[in-house]
């Protein structure tokens, strides 16, 4: 099962990969985890993308291609993959296109006030990727992640200006793909404002 999500910044694709991913044992591939842990571990490809994520401004289309291109590779993603946050323009969709086959592309729709109020109280455990949210998904000690017990974080572009800069960047050159998935009889919508068990139900219905 090859599955790509789409969605604005903050509708919960990557909450939602996380548990479809162990449901299905097929490897949940973020680009957005993949830029932050080479970001963390101070990598050439960390110190280029750095100012790029902060921003919210996109990682250019050459690199982030070969990057998925070459993860797809590995042998875990052979029984399938769930792909977050890639692709993200239309040069990475005709790529994806050319190296791997999309079976359902899943738009994670969610209302722009929604999203400003997950991402202002989203907390990551950066060690894992695992996210949080202060109201709707708090960790049981506040501040901790619930397996580890070490501190969690606020991404740096979840700060307000990172924010509208990721909606806007998100409305010109990843909303497109809708229509590009739509076009290939492939996307199939989920409701994102529901609590997560609810949005993962409609999720493992359509899969199933
Ligand atoms: P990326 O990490 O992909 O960020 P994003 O797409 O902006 O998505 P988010 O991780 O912010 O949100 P999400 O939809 O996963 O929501 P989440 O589950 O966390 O990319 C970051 C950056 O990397 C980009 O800006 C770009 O610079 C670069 N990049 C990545 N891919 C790229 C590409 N292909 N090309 C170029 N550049 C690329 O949920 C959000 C919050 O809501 C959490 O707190 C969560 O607990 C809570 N929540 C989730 N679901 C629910 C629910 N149902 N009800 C209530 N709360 C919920």
């Amino acid at each position: 099962m090859n599955l790509v999500f789409l969605g604005p910044p903050g509708a919960g694709k990557g909450t939602m990969a996380t548990r479809v991913a162990e449901h299905f044992t097929i490897p949940h591939i973020s680009t957005g985890d993949i830029f932050r842990a080479n970001i963390k571990g101070q990598t050439e490809l960390g110190k280029k993308v750095k100012a790029i994520l902060d921003a919210g401004d996109l990682v250019p289309d050459e690199l982030t291609i070969e990057l998925v291109r070459d993860r797809l590779t590995r042998k875990d993603a052979a029984r399938g993959f769930i792909l977050d946050g890639f692709p993200r323009t239309i040069p990475q969709a005709d790529a994806l296109a050319e190296f791997a086959a999309v079976d359902r592309a899943l738009n994670f729709v969610l209302p722009d006030e929604e999203v400003i109020k997950r991402l202002s109280g989203r907390r990551v455990h950066p060690g894992s990727g695992r996210t949080y949210h202060v109201l709707f998904n708090p960790p049981e000690s506040e501040g901790k992640d619930d397996l580890t017990g070490e501190d969690l974080v606020i991404r740096p572009d979840d700060q307000e200006d990172a924010i509208r800069n990721r909606l806007q960047v998100y409305k010109q050159q990843t909303e497109p793909l809708i229509a590009y998935y739509d076009d290939r009889s492939l996307l199939v919508d989920i409701d994102s404002a529901p609590a997560p068990d609810a949005v993962f139900r409609q999720v493992l219905k359509v899969l199933s």
